[in-house]
């Protein structure tokens, strides 16, 4: 067993609900890790004696968070992060799509795939809903990848039958040949399920979305994913392709495709019938907003999900968001909710840390396993220990309290920040470093 002494910050209770009082920081704190499981939590003087002779790994010189959970980034645009001043569409055709089609090629998949990796783990994101690729070989290399370096990953094969360049295109019965093959493949394989993944319905046709409904009712363990409500350019376009939806969210909905194991990424632009349908089905929203930004998708109505009673988590969605990164994907989400003025909801720390981990848990099912730091998870964790002089590790050394810390580890944190990871107990990154006993949280 292994005993991590650390102040520990992490929101178990949700802070929509509790306010800032959903912030449990644990000052000094222990936690005792037996095969991969928190297996006892406390202060750290109390664990001790409760366990003597444990090992026992000193992480005082920073700040230990849940693992990061991302529900929406997409695998084969690592390269396409950074191409900015275009919106959706135009996006799609000189940016991502281009890069998409190389991942035919098996080599130039496994070093995306490799890259890919590396950037979630890097970002402290132990946990992701990963949209893949278009192309079978590519997604088993991104399984593959995941599964080498231990990371909880979400992913299946896109599909898609019209608009989009020829060789990202496939049929319905392709689609779920491959689609089957990979699920049987890699689907509960470790910490590896499968996602069906039609691109959107502007790609994808009924027969297609039946044929997503067809390998999704196959299990009651699969997830799926895909896009929703991002442009008004996009969403003329659904209206005018499927006449006899209501709504966007119909064009799903009508296939069984909106259920609680759903996650539709941005919903930008959602009509109040479409949240009172995602509501009443559980089905959970990746709010992604430095690509809603980037891509000038709009302001996300954060207040209406929340009256509404819709789940919301939060996506980074590489490559049309600007980088792995949830502490920057909270850091956006609060400035576009300052933006809507009175509209706006008022995103504190404890809300920013609840969205970039245990919303995404819950959003993916996994609630009982990750998400926060109680007694009985998988310890799936990050070390922020900020680069030595960085302007982050002078203000954390003078924070006022818990929550002031974590509004610091928002507006200042990066990967660079990100020191150790862990998924299940094993770090994933570099071991911790020997480093000097000091009480960072303590009131100045
Ligand atoms: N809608 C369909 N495909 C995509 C994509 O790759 N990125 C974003 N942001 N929206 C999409
Ligand atoms: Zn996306």
């Amino acid at each position: 067993m292994t005993l991590y002494r650390a102040t520990v910050l992490d929101t178990p209770s949700d802070p929509f609900e509790d306010g800032p009082e959903a912030l449990r920081a644990e000052h000094d704190g222990g936690l005792l890790v037996r095969d991969g499981v928190i297996a006892a939590r406390g202060r750290f003087a109390d664990v001790a004696a409760a366990h003597p002779g444990e090992e026992v790994v000193d992480l005082r010189e920073g700040i230990l968070l849940p693992g990061m959970v991302d529900t929406h980034v997409h695998f084969p645009q690592v390269r396409a992060i950074g191409g900015l001043g275009m919106p959706l569409l135009d996006w799609l055709d000189r940016c991502a799509l281009p890069e998409e089609t190389r991942l035919v090629n098996r080599t130039y998949a496994e070093e995306v795939a490799g890259e890919f990796v590396d950037g979630l783990v890097r970002a402290g994101t132990t946990t992701a809903l990963v949209f893949g690729s278009h192309f079978p070989e590519a997604v088993d290399a991104l399984f593959a990848e995941a599964e080498r370096v231990g990371l909880r990953i979400t992913s299946g094969l896109v599909v898609s039958d019209r608009i989009l360049p020829e060789p990202l295109l496939t049929t319905p019965e392709a689609a779920l040949a491959h689609g089957r093959a990979l699920l049987e493949t890699w689907h509960g394989r470790g910490r590896l399920r499968y996602a069906v993944t039609p691109r959107f319905s502007l790609s994808s046709s009924e027969p297609m979305l039946d044929a997503c409904a067809e390998l999704l009712a196959a299990r009651d363990d699969v997830w799926f994913t895909s896009h929703l409500n991002e442009n008004t350019a996009e969403i003329e376009e659904v209206a005018r392709l499927f006449p006899g939806a209501g709504h966007y969210l119909d064009s799903y909905d009508r296939h069984g495709l909106v259920t609680p194991r759903s996650v539709l990424a941005h919903n930008v632009h959602p009509t109040g019938h479409e949240l009172e349908v995602l509501a009443r089905a559980g089905a959970a929203v990746a709010h992604c907003p430095t690509s809603n930004c980037a891509l000038g998708s709009g302001l996300f109505p954060f207040a209406e999900h929340l009256t509404a009673g819709v789940r919301v988590a939060l996506g980074s969605d590489v490559g049309a968001g600007t980088g792995f990164s949830l502490l920057k994907e909270g850091l956006q989400a609060y400035f576009v909710q300052r933006l809507l003025g009175p509209r706006g909801v008022a995103l504190g720390p404890a809300a920013l840390l609840h969205l970039a981990t245990r919303s995404g848990a819950l959003a993916l099912g996994l609630g009982d396993d990750v998400g926060d730091l109680s007694v009985g998870k998988q310890f799936d964790a990050v070390w922020v220990r900020p680069q030595p002089g960085s302007t982050l590790d002078v203000v954390l050394r003078h924070p006022a309290d818990a929550t002031d810390a974590l509004a610091k580890i928002f507006t200042l944190g990066t990967p660079g920040d990100v020191a150790v990871v862990w998924v299940a107990g094993r770090a994933v990154s570099s071991a911790p470093q020997p480093v000097p006993p000091s009480l960072p949280l303590e009131a100045a």
